[in-house]
């Protein structure tokens, strides 16, 4: 099957789970469970999951499959080959409060290395693809990150994890960026923050996340110009493409200094506030 063709199907399905979402919120009946502790998870989520992966099989007979629900093996990210990588909900605490940061992410990839993606927000209205060396699209039209060049002139989103134990070193690197840039942003789905640095409504985002939360974002936002990266070497056994910890993506004239200021941070550097 040619990419593009693939990225045909890739959208058709992301926008069938996307009804499935808008569908399942106007009739609010769907039950919530708590999985690893404090993180929520709904019956939407899990059944968006489950469609996805009947779709896909039925598309790519064979073709492994890493979904954030029902197959989230991450030994799969070592094979060489095709893989799907799945987030059927990415923004769930915004889908059970009824807030629009709400999207399906489908990436494909192979050997590694990212090829197509879709990231659909059906409340938002945006679809956002992208193939590997052809580009990155909203609703079908051309895409590119902002051109800032000054963190003081720029908007940054991030997240945190569920884990609250894990938040305090993250504290520390949100203290160094509020007092550098225009402002933040927690708008609660890592795929649409990425896509939203690729079409220029936001100028960086970085956060550890799973692959699920970025792949089709992070291919997204890399054919539309952004610079993709970590602040710390990849480990040697999974490709960099696959891997989410410390994700810095951003407009290119930006990059090298918000990762210092990270960094700095990190280090336990003291805050500048001029
Ligand atoms: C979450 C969102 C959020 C990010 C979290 C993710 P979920 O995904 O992407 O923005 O900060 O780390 O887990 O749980 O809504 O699929
Ligand atoms: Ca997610
Ligand atoms: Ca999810």
């Amino acid at each position: 099957m040619e990419l593009a063709e693939r990225l045909q199907h890739m959208v058709r399905i992301a926008r069938r789970a996307g009804d499935m979402i808008v569908e399942a919120r106007q009739q609010q009946n769907f039950s919530h469970q708590y999985k690893g502790g404090d993180e929520l998870v709904t019956e939407v989520d899990v059944a968006v999951d489950q469609m996805i992966a009947d779709e896909l099989e039925a598309l790519a007979p064979g073709e492994a499959r890493l979904t954030e629900e029902l197959t989230p093996d991450r030994s799969q990210l070592e094979r060489p080959g095709a893989l799907w990588i799945v987030d059927p909900i990415d923004g769930t605490v915004n889908f059970a409060y009824g807030h629009a940061h709400v999207a399906v992410s489908i990436a494909w990839a192979h050997d590694g290395e990212l090829q197509a993606g879709v990231v659909h927000a059906p409340f938002l209205g945006e679809t956002f693809t992208a193939l590997r060396g052809e580009g990155a699209w909203l609703n079908q039209q051309s895409i590119s990150t902002s051109p800032a060049e000054k963190l003081e002139r720029s908007l940054v989103a991030t997240g945190f994890p569920y884990a609250r134990d894990k938040r305090a070193p993250l504290i520390r690197r949100l203290n160094h960026v509020v007092h550098a840039c225009r402002d933040i942003r927690r708008n609660g789905s890592a795929a649409l923050d990425l896509c939203h640095v690729a079409c220029g409504q936001l100028d960086a985002y970085y956060e550890s996340v799973s692959p699920w939360d970025f792949a089709a974002g992070l291919l997204i936002a890399r054919e539309a110009g952004a610079r993709t990266g970590h602040l710390y070497p990849c480990p040697d056994n999974l490709p960099a493409d696959l891997y989410g910890e410390n994700l810095l993506v951003s407009a290119v004239g930006i990059h090298a200094t918000l990762g210092n200021l990270l960094r700095d941070a990190d280090a336990g550097k003291r805050v500048e506030t001029d």
